[in-house]
């Protein structure tokens, strides 16, 4: 059975990142097997290392501050990610804005907490929940150089009602934490 390999970059907490250790990494499906062979982040300080430990995973720490710019940064991501041999790049809460050396040479998808094209960016959960929508949700895209602006891959939503903020940010991490894994198994398994 054909092994395909992954990386996954994060940024912080690292719930989803730990969801795809346990649902995706190491596990066979109907045609694949599927590895995360690469972990990258870009704060030291980040939960989500040890999340990854708990699983056996060193997580390699690139920190932004380090290079002179974004082009500088990304060239390293990739260098990385080319080296791991990793197909498919995984965004989990990746907070980085990317540059097109990135997009052009490297094949990734993000997670986003709104219903895309809507509340792109970094406040997205605080803004869908203030809109006067009715349902809140979440996108995978493909990422390309526009910000949150990739072709849409999956969405889930649900209705808003009488939700207080906090209930409105657990259903969006619950959904995020069966919608992620489920797209990198669609879009490998085939
Ligand atoms: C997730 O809610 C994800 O959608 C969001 O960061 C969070 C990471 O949580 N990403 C973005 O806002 C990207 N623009 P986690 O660290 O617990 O996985």
């Amino acid at each position: 059975m054909v092994t395909k390999k992954i990386a996954i970059l994060f940024s912080g907490s690292g719930s989803n990142l730990e969801k795809i250790l346990e649902k995706v990494h190491n596990k066979k499906f109907r045609t694949c097997k599927i590895e995360v062979v690469c972990l990258i982040c870009n704060k030291k300080d980040a939960f989500g290392i040890q999340r990854a430990k708990k699983y056996g995973l060193d997580t390699l720490v690139i920190e932004h501050q380090d290079f002179p710019n974004r082009e500088e940064f990304d060239k390293e991501l990739v260098r990385i990610i080319k080296q791991s041999g990793a197909e498919l790049s995984v965004l989990a809460g990746f907070m980085r804005i990317l540059t097109p050396f990135f997009t052009q040479n490297i094949k990734a998808i993000n997670l986003h907490p709104s219903l895309l094209p809507l509340f792109k960016g970094a406040h997205a959960i605080k803004e869908s929940y203030d809109s006067s929508m009715k349902i809140g949700g979440i996108t995978v895209h493909y990422v390309n150089e526009e910000l949150d602006g990739g072709e849409i891959i999956a969405q889930e939503c649900f209705q808003k009602g009488t939700m207080s903020f906090k209930e409105f940010e657990e259903k969006i991490h619950s959904l995020e934490h069966e919608l992620l894994p489920k797209t990198i198994i669609d879009i490998l398994d085939n």
